[in-house]
């Protein structure tokens, strides 16, 4: 099955205006230069959501959010739904990062919830999942990330408006990279798992690895074979690094 790679950038809470601006223009002329092999994708700060979106628009460029509410709206203050992203020009919206799930407690029902909320707005919904250092070392990586993934994936989804996302904890912004043997057996662990929520449509399944992916790095982990693309941080916010990552699918 040929899965199209998503290159996917989370800004994280980076970026002011000109910043952003500058970024995307950087990628639209060079997304502009010829055909892509990939899908590439941008998750700006909720504060340029729209500026960005209206940046992109006219090229292929895809525009995300890095969080939303399950509701559609209401008194939740400080809070971003789904359908306010897709309002203003998002097509993607990630949920369960890790730093979410660490900073602000949220669950594998929460999750699920707010990737239900991003699908029923008409958003793909880039579930995260990924195991901290500790469950690692106690040989639980693979029951972790397979009860994550389970519990996080909503009725309903498919390979056309969800992404999985697989993040070890251990390999965020810290520079150490999963090995490529162990990229490989988590991400055929998660395909294989996904058939219970999609059947044989896991096949189309994209499953994205994150953790320090860098231009260096970046090719070797795309080759892998149940590796469909790359979510990632701090290599996002440079143009010519991002861009490099994405010349490795
Ligand atoms: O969402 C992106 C990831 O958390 C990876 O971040 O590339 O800075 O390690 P990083």
């Amino acid at each position: 099955t040929a899965r199209r790679p998503l290159i996917a950038g989370n800004w994280k809470m980076n970026g002011l205006r000109a910043d952003g601006l500058k970024l995307v223009e950087g990628l639209v002329a060079h997304l502009r230069s010829g055909d892509q092999a990939f899908d590439m994708l941008v998750c700006p700060p909720t504060t340029l959501v729209a500026e960005v979106a209206a940046a992109a628009t006219g090229s292929t460029l895809l525009v995300g959010g890095q969080d939303c509410h399950a509701k559609e709206k209401g008194a939740h203050t400080g809070d971003t739904s789904a359908w306010m992203l897709k309002d203003v020009g998002a097509s993607c919206v990630i949920v369960g990062h890790s730093e979410r799930r660490q900073d602000h407690a949220e669950s594998n029902a929460v999750v699920k919830a707010k990737a239900g909320a991003a699908h029923a707005a008409g958003l793909i919904a880039i579930v995260c999942i990924g195991e901290t250092l500790d469950q690692r070392d106690r040989g639980e990586a693979l029951s972790v990330v397979t009860s994550q993934l389970l519990e996080s994936l909503p009725e309903g989804a498919t390979p056309e408006n969800t992404v999985v996302a697989y993040e070890p904890v251990w390999a965020i912004g810290t520079g150490k990279v999963a090995t490529p043997d162990d990229v490989a057996e988590v991400h055929a662990e998660i395909r294989k798992q996904a058939r219970e929520k999609m059947g044989d449509d896991a096949a189309r399944l994209r499953i994205l690895y994150g953790g320090s992916v860098k231009p260096d790095n970046a090719k070797e982990l795309l080759a892998l074979t149940d590796v469909d693309g790359a979510l990632v941080g701090g290599a996002s916010l440079k143009v010519e690094d991002f861009w490099a990552i994405a010349q490795g699918c």
